[in-house]
């Protein structure tokens, strides 16, 4: 069923779990991660990064839109969420096409200015009935950019949650975008000072390359929503070259596209126990 993420991030802060939110790029993650937290029996959130428009030509309505209807098709409570936009025209043709919650991402302008436009667009996506979430102290690794030494202050936190009035606030704890191996070590003591002194549920990104145990340990000091992209992809490509080194003559897409979404699956469920402290069968 459709739900919202501000649901989905209120009731599993109220449970002291986690709630994974997995990057859609094609039609085979959105399914993998639908299929993965039903057999799971767990919400989940699917979220499509202005990046992932710009791959379907830029065009954000047939993404959307499976999102939507595989999310109203699920057996268990699934959101549909904006990634990291930073088009204003995104973030309107996004709520148009259903989605409940948006990240909008100003975080490598300057603090005034972040402040500034995350106030203008969490205002607006309010009357608009939308979640916003935002980001302070760029997590990095976009566009190859690591920056692993950057740290989100909770003084700046907190006035910035004030300020802006945003519902959930992206933190640089440790973590890093895009990550292919598992080997990130988060700063747990920021982590629960960050929640001691903001007041809104904080966003884990570049979860990635987070090990299981450390993500527990994150959840368990205090963040809440769990941002996962990479590893889903590691998984996919990952089956696509061994069915294509095992197969060279296949030609039928759905050959090689069955074992990777399976593996996806196989991904995602995984991390969705992790993440909601649920026992991994
Ligand atoms: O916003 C998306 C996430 O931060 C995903 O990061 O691809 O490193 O897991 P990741
Ligand atoms: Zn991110």
């Amino acid at each position: 069923t459709a739900t919202t993420t501000a649901d989905l991030v209120t009731a599993a802060r109220a449970a002291g779990r986690g709630v994974a939110a997995f990057n859609v790029i094609t039609l085979e993650h959105a399914e993998a991660i639908t299929a993965a937290a039903e057999a799971a029996g767990l919400p989940v959130i699917l979220q499509i990064s202005e990046n992932a428009v710009a791959f379907h030509h830029g065009r954000p309505a047939p993404v959307l839109a499976a999102a939507v209807a595989l999310a109203g098709a699920a057996a268990v409570p699934v959101a549909v969420h904006l990634d990291h936009v930073q088009d204003e025209e995104l973030l309107r043709s996004g709520i148009a096409a259903g989605v409940s919650s948006v990240m909008y991402d100003a975080s490598t302008l300057p603090y005034e200015e972040n402040v500034r436009s995350t106030a203008r667009v969490a205002a607006w996506a309010h009357s608009q009935g939308v979640w916003v979430e935002a980001e302070l102290g760029a997590v990095g690794g976009k566009d190859g950019a690591h920056a692993p030494g950057v740290r989100t202050d909770p003084a700046q936190a907190a006035a910035f949650t004030a300020a802006t009035g945003v519902d959930a606030l992206a933190v640089a704890v440790g973590s890093s975008h895009a990550m292919t191996l598992r080997t990130a070590r988060l700063d747990h003591a920021l982590i629960a000072r960050l929640r001691a002194a903001v007041g809104v549920p904080l966003v884990l990104h570049g979860s990635s390359g987070v090990p299981d145990d450390e993500l527990r340990q994150a959840v368990t000091a205090g963040m809440v929503k769990i941002n996962i992209g990479t590893a889903l992809n590691v998984a996919f490509t990952s089956a696509v070259r061994a069915y294509l080194a095992a197969d060279p003559d296949v030609v039928d897409p759905r050959r090689y596209l069955r074992p990777a979404r399976d593996a996806m699956t196989d991904t995602a469920r995984h991390l969705l126990h992790v993440v909601s402290h649920a026992p991994s069968p």
